[in-house]
């Protein structure tokens, strides 16, 4: 699965991943309190492309009745299959409100927001955890979210602390696994098909993130498809068609600037002087033209 990006996994995006055969994407996250405050930034992160299959939003929070209340209003107003729950986000404006990775610390919270959300919405729950926030405790909190009747989760292979330091431990996520019964994924630095075969071997799902920024088309590799260069260049090409279509009410300008961030992991291989010059062009026809360059063909 394509895992959650802030940034980066907009409807465009997550539509291309599927389209290659992602099985399951997840939205950015979005704090449940700015969509209680009917933050317009905030509802425009929610927003699904028709097209879409997965329809699975991610919420943070501190406080189990506030997302319940979130959850609610987001399936009434977006049409979910289901709801993710952030309980793995390190960023400090967000754990020094006690959401994010700090609910690990809290294990009887968690919980209690696992079943508020699914009493107050019916849908399936799954949470994204990493290994502990000032302990190590994924086991305990896997348990009470289980207990609490949460459909999968997704552990990301570090502690809070770590942040995105060090190698992700898969064996931590295997222990995981074993002492629930729901599906666990796991999260955390599988960049290759044969990383991503490795950890399939652990007997758990795999959801990737950074590996598939720049290469949508690394799901259908992970299947033994072949994508040649033509069908990369084509590819990134209807990315950013798609993004312009999206994001057609804020302007070209803008929407170019959104894509940016895409723009550079396309261009990945591209000599820095043609990167550089690529991310400040200000017109769509000339950035279709150098993804049609410059995208890597292996
Ligand atoms: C730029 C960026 C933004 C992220 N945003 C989110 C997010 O909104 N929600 C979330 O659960 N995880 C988020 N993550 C964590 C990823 O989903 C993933 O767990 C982590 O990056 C490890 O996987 P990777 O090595 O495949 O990137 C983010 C990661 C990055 C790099």
């Amino acid at each position: 699965m394509l895992a959650p990006m802030a940034g980066f996994t907009d409807a465009p995006f997550r539509l291309m991943a599927e389209r290659f055969g992602a099985l399951w994407t997840v939205g950015e996250m979005v704090m449940a309190g700015s969509l209680l405050r009917e933050s317009v930034a905030g509802w425009r992160l929610l927003r699904l492309h028709p097209e879409e299959r997965s329809r699975v939003v991610q919420l943070a929070g501190a406080d189990p009745d506030e997302v319940a209340r979130a959850a609610a209003l987001v399936q009434e107003r977006v049409g979910l299959r289901a709801i993710d729950l952030n309980m793995g986000c390190p960023m400090p404006k967000v754990v020094t409100r006690g959401a994010g990775a700090a609910l690990m610390d809290d294990p009887a919270r968690a919980a209690r927001m696992v079943a508020g959300v699914r009493a107050a919405t019916g849908l399936p729950v799954s949470v994204k955890l990493r290994l502990g926030f000032s302990r190590v405790n994924a086991v305990e909190v896997a348990w009470a979210l289980e207990q609490a009747g949460a459909a999968l989760l997704r552990v990301h292979g570090r502690t809070a602390q770590q942040r995105y330091g060090g190698r992700a431990d898969w064996e931590a996520v295997r222990e995981v696994a074993r002492a629930v019964r729901i599906p666990v994924v796991g999260t955390g630095d599988v960049r290759s098909v044969e990383d991503y075969r490795t950890r399939r071997e652990l007997g758990v799902g795999v959801a990737v993130a950074r590996g598939a920024l720049g290469r949508p088309w690394f799901f259908a590799e992970v299947r033994r498809e072949r994508v040649g260069a033509a069908a990369r260049r084509a590819a990134a090409q209807e990315h950013l068609r798609l993004h312009l279509a999206w994001y057609a009410d804020r302007g070209e300008v803008w929407a170019l600037r959104a894509f940016r961030g895409h723009l550079k992991a396309y261009l990945s291989v591209a000599p820095a002087e043609e990167r550089s010059r690529a991310l400040a062009l200000e017109r769509a026809d000339e950035v279709a033209e150098v993804l049609g360059i410059w995208v890597p063909g292996t």
